[in-house]
């Protein structure tokens, strides 16, 4: 029987096969820590540079340093937008496509100063990359003699041919594009996209499981109804396959709010686990009203499970299709700081106090935790929004600015000054390459908990204004 086997051995055969399975090939001796090229791959309109902002605003939330590069944003800094017509992208116009070839070298050479700055950890290689040709060009770069560590290179395709997708991203995004803005009537430049991806198509050569069988990457079919995945290799690329088997287009809203406000809302102190207040109650009633007419199908509730955010989600729940209560979803633990205002900290724990101000977002309280940890522990409740439909978010100041964070790329050192008043809803519907967000207040009473950066501190402005355009 298995306990029989001693411990040693056991681990002896798990590792052994471990070593000679063909499809942990990579594994092997290779470096953990190493600088990792996204590349992705597709005609036009198949969604890669949504996937790549998307992506790129995941990784640097979950504290993986990355930055998109955008070769069409080259082309177009290169020449004049007459040359965004469909003729330009021909594979017979030679100088058309001796303008891309430099533009794509030119964007890698940019990628390859980013990896090498330390700055950075992911490069997302924003392209058509359509042909086997333009895919060596990248790996040949990124596998450079010279390079040590080689950078690490996973190819994310798009592959999609159902025509009201492709005719739906021309309509929403394509013709607003600056390749068109301005330029031509809507039904002219679907016209000439519509040519473009043409001419794309009599050189595409898809990604293949035999034919690139060394090469690690993912195929996305059809807007994520299925997908083939090769050769995963390392912790990032790992990560994007997760991300990317979780996201979706439906149309939905995610709602965020605060719980209303609390008896320590209004004396000012932090955390603890008080009821809601005469107002906070009064928020909790017109939260229901406000959700009565929204009419929201299919919602639902997610709260924190402390008394204030439960108190106001139950006057939902006969609204909502679920009502959840999730640990994550509590606020900052304070630590020794837990039940104290702000002036308080100032006079017990002035080291504390000043350490905070000074970085905020990876100080951690005392025995609680740090805007970094907050993060970390909402990561599966991000995933779970990725997922979803529609979600009402009831939970804390400094839980939503996190979650914000990840919809706004709000960079660590301004995420936790990010403006997340008591009584109000945001409301958050993805567009294009994010999401419009709306902010409906509530005209009732509430305490400010909202604390800005000290003035030694900074000398820019300190609330962050949540404003998005699509492009
Ligand atoms: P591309 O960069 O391939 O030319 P875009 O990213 O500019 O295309 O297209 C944006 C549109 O693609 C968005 O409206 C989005 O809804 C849609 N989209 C996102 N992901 C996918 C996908 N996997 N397949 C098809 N369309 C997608
Ligand atoms: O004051 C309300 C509150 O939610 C506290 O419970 C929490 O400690 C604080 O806000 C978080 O905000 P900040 O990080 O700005 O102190
Ligand atoms: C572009 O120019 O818009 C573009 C994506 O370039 P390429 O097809 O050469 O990758």
């Amino acid at each position: 029987a298995d306990h029989e086997i001693p411990h040693i051995s056991k681990r002896k055969i798990t590792y052994s096969t471990i070593k000679s399975s063909p499809f942990l090939a990579q594994q092997g001796t290779e470096q953990v820590r190493v600088p990792n090229v996204i590349v992705l791959v597709g005609l036009p309109a198949r969604g890669k540079t949504y996937i790549s902002r998307k992506l790129c605003r995941y990784l640097n939330w979950i504290g993986i340093k990355t930055k998109a590069i955008n070769v069409g944003d080259y082309r177009r800094s290169a020449c004049d937008l007459d040359n965004s017509e469909h003729e330009f992208f021909s594979p017979y116009n030679l100088k058309g496509t001796q303008i891309r070839d430099d533009c794509a070298r030119r964007a890698m050479e940019d990628m390859g100063r980013y990896l090498q700055s330390k700055e950075g950890e992911v490069a997302i290689f924003d392209a058509t990359n359509t042909t086997r040709e333009r895919r060596q060009m990248v790996i040949d770069f990124c596998h450079a003699p010279e390079r040590d560590p080689k950078f690490r290179v996973f190819f994310v395709e798009s592959v999609c041919d159902d025509p009201k997708i492709i005719e739906q991203n021309i309509t929403d995004v394509k013709i607003n594009s600056p390749d068109y803005k301005g330029r031509m009537e809507a039904e002219q430049a679907k016209e000439d996209f519509m040519k473009r991806i043409e001419n794309y198509k009599i050189q595409y050569e898809p990604l293949d499981e035999d034919d690139d069988y060394d090469l690690s990457f993912i195929k996305v079919i059809n807007a994520g109804r299925s997908f083939f995945v090769h050769n995963v290799a390392g912790h990032v690329q790992s990560r994007v396959v997760y991300f990317l088997m979780n996201i979706h287009l439906s149309p939905r809203s995610i709602y965020l709010t605060r719980h209303g406000e609390s008896e320590y809302n209004r004396m000012g102190r932090l955390g603890g686990d008080s009821p809601l207040s005469e107002n906070g109650m009064k928020y909790a009633r017109r939260l229901r009203e406000y959700f009565e007419k929204e009419n929201v199908r299919d919602l639902r509730i997610w709260s924190s499970q402390k008394i204030r955010a439960a108190q106001t989600a139950s006057f939902l729940k006969d609204l909502a299709a679920h009502t959840e209560f999730w640990k994550p979803l509590e606020e900052i633990d304070a630590g020794i700081c837990e039940g104290l205002t702000y002036e308080e900290i100032a006079s017990r724990y002035p080291k504390q106090f000043n350490d905070r101000d000074k970085d905020k977002y990876h100080y951690r309280y005392p025995s609680g935790e740090s805007y970094e940890d907050l993060v970390a522990r909402l990561e599966p409740v991000i995933m779970e929004l990725e997922r979803q439909s529609n979600v009402l978010v009831v939970s804390h100041q400094a839980v939503l600015r996190c979650i914000l964070a990840y919809f706004y790329n709000v960079n660590p050192s301004e995420l936790p000054y990010v403006k997340v008043p008591l009584h109000s809803v945001l409301k958050l519907t993805p567009v294009a390459y994010g999401c419009n967000a709306e902010t409906i207040p509530f005209n009732i009473d509430a305490a400010d908990t909202h604390r800005d950066k000290p003035a030694w501190e900074t000398s820019t402005e300190n609330a962050i204004v949540l404003c998005h355009s699509p492009w």
